[in-house]
């Protein structure tokens, strides 16, 4: 009882010296450019076990604070996960965050609109890197950028997926102030 009190009462300063330990780790930076932004995102993904937690891991973190995007700055409101692999077919992650791999099979995720299915379909068809969409309406935040990019598969990922490299395993749906 003790013990939890005093757990208690000094984990505020305990989620402070996690956060200083953060960002003396992490150097943010600002302005990338979105084809680098996503480089690093689709790193952090395949390589990190979990997006948030692999942000301590310095070699594959996203520590992307704003992009640059046409002749604009945006920071990053929530980057989604939209799920392509064949053996479970396409499926969006509502939430805006992605994913740990290992709980996708818990995960809540619904069928894609004929928006995204019309831009993963235009993605694929002229192997674009990207596809903006029209920003959200209905979001609380002014999401001013929407960005879908595809995840392509390597080498390393045919031990899994039955695929060809360079087929599309997924998507990120971006979504920028
Ligand atoms: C060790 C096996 C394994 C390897 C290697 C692997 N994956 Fe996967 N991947 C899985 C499994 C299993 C799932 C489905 C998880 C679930 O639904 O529970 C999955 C799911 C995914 C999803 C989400 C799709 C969905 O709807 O669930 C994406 C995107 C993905 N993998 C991309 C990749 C990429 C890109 C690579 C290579 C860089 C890769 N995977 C390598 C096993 C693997």
């Amino acid at each position: 009882m003790i013990g939890l009190s005093i757990l208690l009462a000094i984990s505020p300063f305990l989620w402070f010296f996690l956060g200083l330990l953060t960002g003396y780790y992490t150097e943010y930076k600002q302005g990338v450019p979105f084809a680098d932004a996503h480089q690093k995102a689709v790193r952090t993904f395949v390589e990190g076990g979990n997006f948030g937690h692999s942000r301590f891991v310095r070699s594959t973190q996203w520590n992307v604070w704003s992009i640059q995007w046409k002749d604009d700055q945006h920071r990053l409101e929530s980057i989604r996960l939209i799920g392509l692999v064949p053996e479970k077919g396409e499926r969006y992650f509502e939430k805006p965050y992605l994913p740990k791999k290992t709980s996708l099979g818990t995960t809540v995720h619904r069928e894609l609109s004929s928006e995204e299915k019309a831009a993963i379909q235009k993605i694929r068809s002229q192997s674009l890197p990207w596809i903006e969409m029209p920003a959200p309406t209905d979001s609380v935040e002014k999401v001013r950028v929407r960005i879908i990019a595809p995840v392509h598969a390597d080498k390393s990922c045919l031990e899994c997926h039955e695929v060809q490299v360079g087929a599309i395993l997924g998507a990120f749906d971006y979504r920028f102030y």
